[in-house]
C-alpha cells in the first residue's frame, strides 16, 4: 500500500490530489467529500478501523477494495415515494445532503439545530465505541445520535426536556425497526387517521407513544405534526401537506428498512426519557460515551419553534421555557449568565455519569454578534477542565446556509480523568 507522498513534483501535471496524501488508492471517499473536517474525519476513519471495519460502519467512505461501504448502500438506496410531488429545487437540496445527513429516518422532522449525522457515525468510529457499551445524548433533540448509534450496533440513551422531541426520537428510531407490512397499513388507513388527527384530540392518547408504542400511529402523528408545522410557513394546508409528508416518511423508512434487511443489520437498543441534563437520573460512572450539542446560548428558542406542535400535544410552553438552557433570563447579561450556570450543573453531570477515561464528546459554535463576543466554546471548555476532563482534540466544522451569523462550530473531545 502506498500513498504518493514520496513522488517527486517536477511540473503541474505531478501535482497529486490532498487525498492520495493521506489515503491509499483502495479507499475510495463519498462523492463530495471535500471540507476539510470531512477528510480529517476520513483519515481518523483509515487510521482507527480495519478495512472490514470501514465497510461495515465508516462514515466517510464509498468503497474499499472496490466494495460498497454500508454507508453507502443506505444512502443510495432511495425508494421513489421520496420524490412524489417535490420541486427539481428541493430535490437536488436533498440529494445534495444524501451521503451526510438525508438518509436512515434522519429525514422524518426537519429539526432545528440537529447534529450533522454523518459526522455522529464518525466520532463513534474514532472513540473506539463498541456493541455491549451504551451512549448518551442528555440534550438529545431530534435523537440523531441514537439512530446512528442504533444503526452500527451500540445501545444508547436519549434524554431530553421537550416531550415533543422525545416523541420525535422515539418515531425516528423504531422507524429503523419497522417492516413492510406496517408500512402498507399507514398508507391504508392514511385517511381514517388524518380524519382522526383533525378532529379529535382525544385521540391523541391512542397515537403517542405513552399507551405502548404502535410504529403506525406514532409515525402518522409525527407526519401530521410535521404537516402542521409546514402548512404555518408556507401558503398550503394541511389537508394538501400531510398525505404528501406522510408518503415521503413512508418512502424514506422503506428505502431504509430494505438496505437494512439486505445488510441485514440489527438494530440496537435506544430508550428515551423526558428529563434534564443538569439533573440526569443516571448512576455514576455508568456512560461509555457522550456525543451531544447544547442550545447555542439563546441562538434558537426551541420551544417557540415547536410551539404548535407541543400545544397539539397539550404541554404549556412557558412551564418548558422555564426549564430549558438558554431561554431564561430577560436582558442580554441574564441570559448569558443562566445559560452559562446551567451549562456548569450539565458539565458536571457528564462528568459524574462518564466512565473513568471516557470521552464526552461537545459540538457547540458561538452565535457572538448575539452574546456580545462572547465565545461559547471557550467557555465551556474552561468549565469542563474544573470539573476533571481535559480537552485532547477540538475540530472545527464549518456551519453552511447561516455564514452571517455563525461561522463555524467546534467539536470538543473531553476525557474524563
Ligand atoms: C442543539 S439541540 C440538540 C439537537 C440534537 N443534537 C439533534 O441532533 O437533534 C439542543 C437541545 O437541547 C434541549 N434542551 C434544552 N434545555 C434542556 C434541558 N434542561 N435538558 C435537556 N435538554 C434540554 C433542547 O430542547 C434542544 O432540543
Amino acid at each position: 500500500m502506498q500513498i504518493e507522498s514520496t513522488k517527486k513534483i517536477n511540473s503541474i501535471s505531478d501535482l497529486p490530489k490532498i487525498t492520495s496524501l493521506v489515503l491509499p488508492k483502495e479507499f475510495e471517499l463519498l462523492p463530495k467529500t471535500s471540507e476539510v473536517f470531512e477528510l480529517e474525519f476520513a483519515f481518523y476513519e483509515y487510521k482507527f478501523l480495519t478495512k472490514d471495519e470501514i465497510i461495515r460502519k465508516g462514515a466517510f467512505f464509498k468503497s474499499v477494495d472496490e466494495i460498497p461501504t454500508y454507508h453507502y448502500i443506505i444512502c443510495s438506496n432511495n425508494s421513489s415515494l421520496i420524490w412524489e410531488g417535490r420541486s427539481e429545487i428541493t430535490k437536488s437540496y436533498f440529494k445534495e445532503g444524501n451521503f451526510s445527513t438525508g438518509y436512515a429516518t434522519h429525514g422524518l422532522f426537519p429539526y432545528r439545530g440537529k447534529f450533522h449525522p454523518q459526522l455522529i457515525k464518525g466520532i463513534l468510529n474514532i472513540l473506539g465505541v463498541q456493541p455491549g457499551d451504551v451512549v448518551l445524548d442528555p440534550m438529545c433533540g431530534s435523537g440523531t445520535l441514537n439512530v446512528e448509534a442504533s444503526i452500527i450496533g451500540i445501545d444508547s440513551i436519549g434524554i431530553e426536556k421537550s416531550p415533543f422531541c422525545v416523541l420525535m426520537s422515539k418515531v425516528k428510531y423504531e422507524a429503523l425497526k419497522t417492516d413492510s407490512a406496517t408500512l402498507s397499513l399507514i398508507i391504508g388507513d392514511m385517511d381514517k387517521n388524518y380524519k382522526a388527527l383533525i378532529n379529535s384530540k382525544k385521540l391523541l392518547a391512542e397515537f403517542s407513544y405513552h399507551n405502548g408504542f404502535q410504529p403506525e400511529k406514532a409515525i402518522t402523528l409525527l407526519a401530521f405534526l410535521d404537516a402542521m408545522g409546514y402548512a404555518r410557513r408556507c401558503s398550503k394546508s394541511i389537508d394538501v401537506l400531510f398525505p404528501s409528508v406522510l408518503k415521503r416518511y413512508v418512502g424514506q423508512i422503506n428505502s431504509f428498512i430494505q438496505a437494512r434487511d439486505k445488510l441485514n443489520l440489527k438494530i440496537s437498543n435506544a430508550s428515551f426519557e423526558i428529563g434534564d441534563a443538569r439533573n440526569l437520573t443516571l448512576a455514576d460512572n455508568s456512560i461509555d460515551a457522550i456525543i451531544t450539542s447544547p442550545p447555542y446560548s439563546f441562538a434558537i428558542d426551541y420551544a417557540e419553534n415547536d410551539r404548535p406542535q407541543l400545544e397539539y400535544l397539550g404541554y404549556n410552553i412557558s412551564d418548558l421555557k422555564d426549564e430549558m438552557i438558554g431561554l431564561k433570563g430577560r436582558t442580554r447579561k441574564e441570559k448569558l449568565a443562566n445559560y452559562f450556570d446551567d451549562m456548569n450543573k450539565v458539565l458536571a453531570e457528564m462528568h459524574r455519569v462518564l466512565k473513568i477515561s471516557k470521552y464526552a464528546v461537545v459540538i457547540i459554535g458561538s452565535n457572538d454578534i448575539q452574546t456580545g463576543g462572547i465565545r461559547l466554546e471557550t467557555k465551556v471548555e474552561d468549565m469542563a477542565l474544573k470539573h476533571g476532563f481535559v480537552l485532547d482534540q477540538k475540530i472545527v466544522k464549518p456551519i453552511k446556509g447561516i455564514q452571517n451569523k455563525m461561522k463555524d462550530e467546534y467539536i470538543l473531545f473531553l476525557r474524563k480523568v
